[in-house]
């Protein structure tokens, strides 16, 4: 286990969760910021990415897991992202549909805010969201970020304009 909250755990990923994965990336509203649900083969590979995360930066998306029934029912965690000419730290979260509007994306963000100060010792660290996904951005808000800049990504041949909201450890 990485990080325990009251009604949640965050543990990393397996092969073994790929279903669950499913249920979260194959879901057409879920995945509205990434252009549409996810093939089988682009689950596996965002699977293989958090596996490589975690081996290179000892950090990635984790799996949100209920305390109550041990199901996994979302991501959240920390990863390095592009943004312009550098490379941030991210907060990022996905949470299958059925557990949207229960306040466990904040629940889980707020603790990975708190690993990346206290464990990772970041100065900064971001939430970046399409300009479109207000849902989001105000999990950022409510996660003590303000909007700091934006940029526009190309992501499958789109142009897709994104926020970034920035928390800082000095003012936390
Ligand atoms: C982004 C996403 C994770 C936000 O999920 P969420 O459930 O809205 O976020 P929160 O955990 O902050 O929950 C807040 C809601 O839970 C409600 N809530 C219920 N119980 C709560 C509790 N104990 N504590 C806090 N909020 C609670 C709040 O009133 C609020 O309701 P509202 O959305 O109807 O206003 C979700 O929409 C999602 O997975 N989207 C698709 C993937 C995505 O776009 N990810 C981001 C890419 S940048």
């Amino acid at each position: 286990m990485i990080l325990e909250t009251e009604r949640l755990y965050l543990r990393e990923m397996k092969q073994s969760d790929f279903n669950s994965l499913c249920k979260i990336l194959q879901d057409e509203d879920t995945m509205y910021a990434y252009e549409g649900a996810f093939s089988d083969e682009e689950v596996q590979e965002w699977l293989d990415k958090q596996i490589y995360r975690y081996r290179k930066w000892g950090f990635g998306l984790w799996a949100i897991v209920l305390k109550e029934t041990h199901e996994m029912i979302g991501q959240c965690g920390l990863t390095m992202q592009a943004w312009k000419d550098k490379e941030v730290l991210e907060i990022g979260y996905l949470l299958e549909r059925v557990y949207w509007h229960k306040g466990y994306a904040i629940e889980a963000a707020s603790a990975c805010k708190k690993y990346a100060f206290e464990v990772l010792k970041a100065n900064e660290v971001c939430s970046i969201i399409r300009d479109t996904n207000i849902p989001s951005q105000n999990v950022a808000i409510r996660n003590g970020m303000a909007l700091k800049d934006s940029w526009t990504k190309r992501y499958k041949n789109v142009d897709m304009p994104h926020h970034r909201y920035v928390a800082y450890r000095d003012t936390d």
